[in-house]
């Protein structure tokens, strides 16, 4: 067992469990702790400086919890979710931070000021969902509300976990062709993407 495995056994002796509550499945424990590490801890590229990091579709809250150990940079953690049960995890989870958690859908983003949450942040990461096709109305408006919350010299840092790379390399295109080039992607297993967005005017 490696040594970066021991120490996400270490801070969180129920891992299995947390890593299932962020819709990650399959496998035997520790295979499935190696494939976690693997395809989320690569983030961390884009932790360049300390700051305020918001999770769409934050799930549990794993990620950022993972992301606070990992990085070398302090980060102050922020989700929202569609889901109610997940968001109620992701407090537990983080209860120094249970106010920064809101259910709030990704299209409704621009909303989120009237739940206490900030209108800007250093870091915004969205794991852009499986199949999501940018033709479509709705998922143009996640990309605009996922850039604008990172607007005023944040990062906007895009995961994609779909294994169809055709469909991952299609999205991007469209992303680019929308937004400009990224500023840096990291093509492993689990393709990153990030994009420094300009200061607000
Ligand atoms: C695969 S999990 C991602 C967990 C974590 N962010 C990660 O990258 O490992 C996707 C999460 O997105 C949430 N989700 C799905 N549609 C959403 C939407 N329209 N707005 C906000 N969250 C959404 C789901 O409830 C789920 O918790």
């Amino acid at each position: 067992m490696n040594l970066e495995s021991q120490k996400l056994m270490r801070a969180f002796p129920n891992f299995k469990a947390l890593i299932e509550g962020s819709h990650v499945t399959g496998g035997d424990p520790q295979g499935l702790l190696e494939y976690w590490i693997q395809n989320r801890q690569p983030i961390c590229d884009a932790i360049e400086k300390p700051g305020t990091f918001l999770d769409i579709g934050c799930a549990n809250g794993f990620l950022l919890a993972c992301l606070q150990l990992w990085s070398a940079h302090q980060i102050t953690p922020y989700g929202v979710d569609i889901d109610a049960g997940s968001l109620a995890m992701a407090r537990d989870l983080l209860p120094e931070y249970a106010s920064h958690f809101a259910q709030l859908s990704l299209g409704a983003l621009p909303t989120r000021a009237n739940l206490g949450l900030p209108t800007g942040f250093d870091y915004v990461y969205w794991n852009v969902w499986d199949g999501l096709d940018f033709d479509e109305p709705l998922c143009q408006t996640y990309a605009e509300n996922a850039f604008a919350a990172a607007r005023g010299g944040g990062r906007l840092i895009l995961g994609f976990y779909d294994t169809d790379h055709g469909a991952v390399r299609r999205q991007l295109e469209w992303l680019v062709g929308r937004f400009g080039a990224y500023s840096k992607r990291l093509k492993l297993d689990t393709e990153f993407a990030w994009w420094d967005c300009e200061p607000r005017e």
